[in-house]
């Protein structure tokens, strides 16, 4: 067995970060307070919220925006391609799921096809910026604004980037950030919630005092978990985790029956003290993100979805475009033998989950450009983790294809 395995995605979490989460949670009652100061200035949103993951945050904002919409208004307009979480969270709302294909070379809707929707139906639009590469928020903006429905900015993937000088998850009517493990901001699991709309805080104001608060226990047991991956996710240790199959680790499933909390006092901690390091952490990204997208691009095999030389994306993960299924089962492969995890992200498109049927808006199953990227895209790592060495050695893996 190879005892050196590079995480497919991961921010580090230091020691002292976290014996200052320990000692900061104890020490006052107002940790709330310090990690919305710096989510407000660092965003310019009024209004933030904690919440116990992202998807819990989609699914609090789409039920404000519908307390607060016409009734005729039940569908949410999702990419074909996208985390399976995100229609978990539409269906959550108890709305309806209406696909729009993707174009592959950016993750971003096809527009044409979303200019097809009968807007009048529709509350709601939500861009997913995977792998921190932005959709082209003006022109959903103005899409949006004809079919006068509200817009999601799904920060998940895209916490630290920035669109035209404005951040990532400010573009829409609200948005959301996601702080699981692969995330730019990680306190293992959590998400924050940012909007100016002073209509949707106050609905969101009420929901969210309504939702649970983490007990003492959960929050050990949250610690706990903190402390292993910040040990775990070194490339010296990650295949002990990797290794073990009931953690599931990179597995993509759909569920809708998530529990929904606030996010505990110590994440909230957690996130206003690894808050400091994240930029740091993203410029470490987009360097080897540069290096790497420049290298692979050099063997003439592969595409890298948004990719721009002159302004590289602050890509979480490296989206690589394989020519085909069977090279890109290759790649994955021969890296994994050099000690690199590439990842297949979603295992089909939102249409293709099972079960989800019941809750699309139409019967449509021709989404040609998401199913591109269940193909043939795969993932390398971005983080602070990789060394020279496996630059090389990805380079030479994928060369092997
Ligand atoms: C694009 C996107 N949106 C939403 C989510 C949901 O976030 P969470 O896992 O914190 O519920 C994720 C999770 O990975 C995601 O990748």
């Amino acid at each position: 067995m190879n005892h050196y395995l590079v995480a497919p995605a991961g921010t580090p979490i230091v020691f002292g970060e976290l014996v200052k989460t320990l000692y900061d949670r104890f020490k006052s009652e107002s940790h709330a307070i310090s990690l919305s100061k710096k989510i407000q200035s660092f965003t310019g949103s009024r209004h933030c919220y904690f919440l116990n993951s992202g998807r819990t945050a989609q699914t609090v904002l789409l039920s404000a925006m519908r307390s607060i919409a016409d009734d005729n208004r039940k569908e949410v307009i999702l990419p074909a391609y996208t985390c399976y979480s995100v229609a978990a969270a539409t269906v959550r709302a108890g709305l309806k799921i209406r696909l729009v294909d993707v174009d592959p070379a950016n993750f971003d809707f096809d527009f044409e096809d979303l200019g097809n929707v009968d807007g009048g139906r529709v509350l709601a639009a939500l861009g997913c910026n995977l792998f921190g590469v932005l959709n082209d928020w003006d022109r959903l903006n103005e899409i949006a604004q004809l079919g006068q429905y509200f817009l999601v900015d799904d920060g998940a993937q895209s916490f630290g980037a920035s669109y035209k000088g404005r951040a990532s998850g400010t573009l829409g009517t609200a948005g959301f950030y996601s702080l699981g493990r692969g995330k730019a901001l990680t306190t293992y699991n959590g998400g924050i919630l940012v909007t100016n709309n002073k209509e949707i805080a106050s609905q969101l104001d009420e929901i969210v005092s309504n939702l649970p608060a983490a007990g003492l226990l959960q929050e050990s047991v949250v610690y706990v978990k903190m402390m292993m991956y910040s040990m775990f996710i070194r490339p010296s240790l990650y295949w002990i985790p990797a290794s073990l199959p009931f953690l599931g680790l990179g597995e993509t499933l759909y569920e809708d029956d998530f529990g929904m909390s606030r996010l505990s006092s110590v994440q909230t901690v957690a996130g206003s003290v690894i808050f400091e390091s994240i930029l740091y952490f993203h410029t470490l990204r987009a360097e080897n993100a540069m290096e790497l997208a420049s290298e692979v691009l050099d063997l003439g095999k592969f595409e890298i979805p948004g990719w721009d030389a002159k302004n590289c994306p602050p890509y979480l993960r490296l989206p690589v475009l394989a020519p085909d299924r069977d090279s890109r089962e290759r790649a994955i492969e021969e890296l994994r033998s050099v000690g690199i995890v590439a990842t297949r992200m979603y295992p089909s498109t939102v249409r293709d989950i099972p079960g989800i049927e019941p809750h699309l808006a139409s019967n449509r199953s021709d989404f040609p450009g998401a199913r591109q990227l269940v193909d043939r895209l795969f993932t390398l790592p971005t983080h602070p983790y990789l060394t020279e060495q496996d630059f090389d050695n990805i380079v030479a893996g994928l060369r092997r294809i």
